[in-house]
Order: C-alpha cells, then structure tokens, then sequence
C-alpha cells in the first residue's frame, strides 16, 4: 500500500485555486466588457450632443435669416432638421415655457390634447435630469436685435440606451448558463459517484460471499475432526468469520436501499463498544452517556455500527496515546435522536473543519480519507439524517453529532 491513488489534501488546494482562477478570469472578463462597452456609449454620447447642436444651430440659422436665403433653408431644414430621426428632442419657448415643437417622441395622435401635453411634459422632465438644454436665440432678421430665447432637450436615441444596457444583459446571460451549467456538471458528477459507490460495493460483497460460505463449511469440518484437541482456535476462527460476515452484509447494505427498523441506540452502541474496547489501547477509555436504557430511532443496524465504528477509530487516532472518548445518547425535540461522539484528541484545525466528510481527503499516513465520506454517506442519503463537526477545538478535543430520526419519513409525512 505504498502509493495511494485517492485524492489526498492537495487535491482539494489545487481545486480551490482553480475555481478562484477560473472566477477572477471571469471578473477581468465582465469589468472588461462593461468598460470597453462605456468607451462606446461616451463616443456615441458625445456625437449625439454634436448632432443636437448642429439641430439646434440649424433651427437657428431657419428662424433668423431673411426671406432671400429661402432656397439655404429648405436646403438646411431637409439635410439637418429632418435627417435626426434617432434622438428625442422638445423645442421649448423660454420666454413661455410652452412647448413648441417635437421630434422623435411616440405621441399618440388619438389622445386627447391634455393627455398629450401631460405626455411631452413627463418626457421633457426626463430630458431636463439628463442633459443640460442648447439654447437657440431668435433674433430680428432685419436688426440683429434678440428677442427671445428658444431650448432644445434632449435624451439618449433608443440605441444609445441600448448600449449601455447592453453588456448588463449579456452579463446576466451568461452567468445564468453558466450556472446552469455548472449545475448539470455537478448533477452528472454526483450521479457517477453514486454509481461507483453502489458498484464498488456490491461487487465487494458478492467476491467476498464464495470464500466466506466455504470457510464457514472448512469450520464445521474443523470442529468435526477429532485430531483437532484445541478447540479453542474454531470458536476464534467463527468469530473472524461473524465480523467477516458482518463487513460482507454492511458492503451489500450499501449497495441496496436499506430498510430502516425501529432500533435500540443505546444497545447498538454498546454493542459497538464491546467490540472496539479490547482491540484499543487501555489507556484510552470509553465512555457511554444516556438519560436511559432504551432510546429508539429509525436505523440499519449493520451500516450504523460501521459509522460508529469509524467515528472511534479517528478518535482513538486523534488522541494518540492516552485520553477519553465519550458518547452521548439525547433524545431531543422534533423526533430526532442526537449521538454525541466526543473526544480528547488533537482537533482539527479551522480551516479543515469543511473539509473532513469529502472523499479522498486525509491527514494520515496511513488513511484513505473514506471513513467520515461513508459515515455521511450512509446517515444523510440512507437515515435520512445528519452528521457534522459538532464543536472542535485544536489540541483540546473533537465532537461529531449525529441526527438521527425516531419515527419513518413516511410516517413523518402522514402525521
Ligand atoms: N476525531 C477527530 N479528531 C481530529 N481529526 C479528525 C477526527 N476525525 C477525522 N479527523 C480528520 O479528518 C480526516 C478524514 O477522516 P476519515 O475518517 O474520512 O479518513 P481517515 O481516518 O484519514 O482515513 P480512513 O479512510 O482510514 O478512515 C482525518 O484524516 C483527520 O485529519
Ligand atoms: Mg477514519
């Protein structure tokens, strides 16, 4: 077991490092965009103001010359005057504040006049917030003299206003189908996992079924055959064969959908206890806790003796030497029954706390980073449950919880 193909801590830091890439990529992506997209809009802002003065110089030059350039100004007034099709304008009369004149605006021509006053008014307010008006003096034609003052407003053509919302739009696209995607992915990955999971398990349990059926005849030949005086080593080899048959049924619970049954927690605890207490060191001790003797929940025996087995093996293997493993039994409100498994080891740190359930993921020389992934595994997807780091604190001690249910989902859901 020299190399290990699983993922180890690395596996994770590398891909976290790629997901901040591929995201700051994204950002330089879309800031790069939306600037890019503002150099256009200022360019195109700028031409507009240019076209609106050379409007508004146009209506000028018509309204103050003589009757002798008549032919200058139908020339100006078709080139420029009716050429703006693109940008809202209102003519406002200075002196007055009447609107005189409008071009680009959608009025219905059914309205009724106050309608449509009310109409241009709201859409001259618009203009009034967004540019500052070009002034257009009228002057005697004959004098020079001024004798009023015309403005013209102005806002963005639709095109403009498209731009600008433009890239925000495009953004929001994306990020959508990028989520989406994201999602699929995930969904496909997790279903893969799953199939893995199953398939590695049955296969496990079905290749180990033949050697473990014929052991068990070799030991009833064993106990037969009166040259064997010590018959000690077949009551040791059966119970090899009892814990063999028991890993055997829990890789095959694993790969089927377990039926839970009403379960004495306290009992299986025990049970687990009596099992690890004389293969662990004496100088670690555990502890049992509970208000009472029968705390029932929904469980699979076999797959949650394999969880409580894996939670005292990582704590024997985080206190080291000497110290406590103590777990507790609650009965807590809403149907669940809580499992405290605490112990006075090294911890984990902070920023492994996350970590610990996923696959793959170990601090052990000697680990398969699989123990807390099955835990997870067989109380979230076949309980129904939940398992997470309760508390942890570094050199001081761990406590994992488990959540388990008392009643059925489905009884839960016809209640
Ligand atoms: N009680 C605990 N105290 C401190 N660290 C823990 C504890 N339980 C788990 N860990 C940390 O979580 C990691 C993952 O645990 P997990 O049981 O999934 O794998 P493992 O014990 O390393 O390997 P194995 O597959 O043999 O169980 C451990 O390597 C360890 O760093
Ligand atoms: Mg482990």
């Amino acid at each position: 077991m020299s190399k290990r193909p699983v993922p180890s801590t690395d596996f994770y830091e590398s891909n976290t490092n790629i997901k901040w890439i591929v995201l700051v990529i994204s950002v330089l992506i879309s800031a790069g965009s939306i600037y890019y997209t503002n150099v256009l809009v200022d360019q195109l802002k700028k031409r507009e103001r240019q076209q609106v003065e050379l409007f508004a110089r146009a209506l000028e030059y018509t309204a103050n010359s003589t009757s002798e350039s008549s032919s200058d100004i139908n020339f100006i007034a078709q080139e420029i005057v009716y050429q703006n099709t693109s940008i809202p304008i209102i003519l406002l009369d200075g002196g007055s504040g009447a609107i005189v004149n409008y071009r680009n605006i959608k009025v219905n021509e059914n309205w009724k006049k106050e309608r449509r006053e009310e109409f241009l008014q709201k859409e001259l307010n618009r203009m009034k917030s967004n540019y500052d008006p070009i002034e257009v003096p009228l002057r005697d034609p004959e004098t020079s003299e001024t004798f009023g003052i015309n403005y013209v407003y102005y806002r963005n053509s639709f095109l403009l206003t498209q731009l600008i919302t433009y890239p925000f739009i495009q953004l929001s696209v994306i990020a959508i189908f990028g989520f989406i995607a994201y999602l699929a992915f995930n969904y496909s990955k997790v279903a893969e996992q799953n199939r893995v999971w199953v398939g590695l398990a049955k296969e496990t349990a079905h290749q180990l079924g033949t050697p473990l059926s014929s052991l068990m005849a070799w030991v009833e030949v064993l106990r037969d055959d009166p040259n064997i005086k010590n018959k000690e080593i077949v009551t040791e080899l059966e119970k090899d064969i009892t814990k063999l048959t028991i890993v055997t049924e829990r890789f095959s619970s694993i790969g089927s959908v377990p039926s839970l049954k009403p379960e004495n927690v306290v009992a299986l605890v025990n049970n687990v206890v009596n099992y690890l207490r004389p293969r662990i060191s004496s100088k670690i001790k555990i502890e049992i806790f509970t208000l009472s003797e029968n705390i029932q929940a929904m469980i699979h025996t076999p797959l949650f003796e394999w969880v409580l087995e894996n939670l005292c093996k990582n704590a024997v293997d985080a206190i080291g030497t000497s110290g406590t493993i103590a777990i507790k039994i609650l009965r807590g409100s809403d149907n669940k029954v809580y499992i405290d498994v605490s112990d006075t080891g090294k911890g984990i740190p902070r920023s492994k706390v996350n970590m610990v359930f996923r696959p793959g993921f170990t601090t052990k020389k000697r680990g398969w980073g699989l123990g807390l992934a099955l835990a997870k595994r067989i109380i979230e997807a076949y309980h129904n449950g939940r398992i997470f780091v309760k508390a942890s604190e570094e050199s001081q001690g761990t406590t994992f919880r488990i959540a388990l249910n008392t009643i059925s989902a489905e009884k839960l859901q016809a209640n």
